[in-house]
């Protein structure tokens, strides 16, 4: 295959040569400890701090202790909702949204079964969350609220902003999930006026397995991990001092790149989903056209499997990812886009492309180049659309 275009850059992203680099000596010669009393450790964690402070800067914290690293993404997620409930024992209500990733959304669903009652927010056909449904779930009993800045699947963003000044207004701790919008657009806590926020180094170009949770100071919250007195007891566990290094790297980056995500890479993005729509009669966007990350687009074929599309694209060196696949292996579709209310027609056949600052005009005009094949090809095998052409009429599924 001569051609490679690689368009799952929501899924994860090429590590960027710069922050490759930047790490490199700790996974060779710098393999110090940082709670070493030595140089050797000492030394290592003078990085360690310098991370935290590149991190801090990306997301406007005032402090590089409200920083904190952990695993992954996940783990922050986790650890944002459950030390919250183990500060507040007293409160049983959390409030989150329908279209959440399943690292909020399965723990959602083990604390419902420990006896927590959990708001799930509902969003529209866009997927743009119900601020007055929302509002009204508040109340006294409300331990925390969790709400992702930019979805997954389909880029839409939240009025997290507006969110965190109803909370704040109540005293109630807020989390942004904010691994989808970092990058893409900047971030600041402080116009959020969240208390917590999750980022994932591998989503903005920097390595897997390093996550950070920012958590604002006085906000109250326990650890979930329990050992040494690592991130000053936050988060135990002998610091990951490459991942450290390259995530803090990526942050620098990442801030020097928004802008062009904003402009360059939103134009290319624009260029590709205008092809495919106007290209295709039974492509349909999924989610608010105004209102995304500049990356992302997530697009329902009518009539025919994501999958399938998925493969026959692998074929010809792209790769992008199926908005209809699940985890599980059934065939239902994603439950992001079941909660907007997109026909089971077209989300079984929604294809998400998510770009990134490395790919070119040429990568674009080259995937416009392949789709019409593919689709028609699948369009010809598809019982559903040869019932169309036949009767006329669409098929009742
Ligand atoms: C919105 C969102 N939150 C959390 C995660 C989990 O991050 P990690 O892969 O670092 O565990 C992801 C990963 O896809 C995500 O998209």
């Amino acid at each position: 295959m001569d051609r490679l275009v690689y368009l799952d850059n929501n899924a994860t992203t090429m590590v960027a040569p710069e922050v490759v680099e930047e790490m490199m000596p700790f996974l060779t010669t710098r393999y110090g400890n940082p709670s070493s009393i030595h140089s050797f450790g000492g030394e290592v964690g003078i990085d360690v701090e310098k991370a935290r402070h590149r991190v801090a800067e990306f997301i406007g914290a005032d402090n590089d202790y409200e920083i904190v690293f952990t695993g992954t993404g996940t783990e922050s997620d986790n650890m944002a909702l459950l030390g919250s409930l183990a500060y507040y024992r007293d409160k049983r209500h959390i409030i989150t949204s329908r279209v959440e990733h399943p690292a909020i959304l399965s723990l959602c669903k083990k604390l419902e079964r420990d006896g927590y009652r959990i708001t799930y927010v509902p969003v529209d056909r866009e997927g743009i969350l119900d601020m007055d449904y929302f509002m009204d779930a508040v109340d006294d009993d409300t331990a925390v609220v969790s709400i992702m800045y930019a979805n997954n699947e389909t880029g839409v963003i939240n009025p997290v902003s507006e969110i965190g000044a109803f909370l704040r207004d109540r005293g109630i701790p807020f989390h942004v999930d904010a691994v989808q919008a970092a990058g893409k657009i900047p971030i600041d806590v402080n116009s959020i006026h969240c208390d917590l926020l999750t980022l994932s180094g591998h989503k903005f170009h920097g390595p897997k397995g390093i996550g950070v949770l920012y958590v604002r100071r006085g906000t109250r919250i326990r650890p979930v991990l329990i050992g040494g007195h690592q991130e000053r007891g936050r988060r135990p566990g002998t610091e990951n001092v490459p991942g450290i290094v390259g995530i803090g790297r990526a942050a620098e980056l990442a801030g020097t790149h928004v802008d062009y995500y904003g402009t360059g890479v939103k134009k290319m993005r624009d260029m590709l989903e205008k092809g495919i729509l106007e290209k295709f009669s039974n492509a349909h966007l999924n989610g608010s056209p105004g209102n995304r990350v500049p990356n992302t687009t997530n697009i329902g074929f009518d009539y025919i499997e994501g999958e399938s599309i998925l493969l026959y694209l692998n074929e010809k060196g792209i790769a992008a990812s199926s908005g209809s696949a699940c985890s599980s292996g059934s065939l239902e579709p994603s439950h992001v886009l079941r909660a907007m209310g997109v026909p089971f027609t077209s989300a079984h056949g929604s294809i998400r492309f998510s770009l990134s600052r490395f790919i070119t005009e040429d990568d674009i005009s080259y995937v416009l180049s392949v789709l019409p094949g593919v689709v028609e090809r699948l369009l010809e095998l598809s019982p559903y659309w040869d019932n169309i052409n036949r009767t006329g009429k669409p098929v009742n599924i």
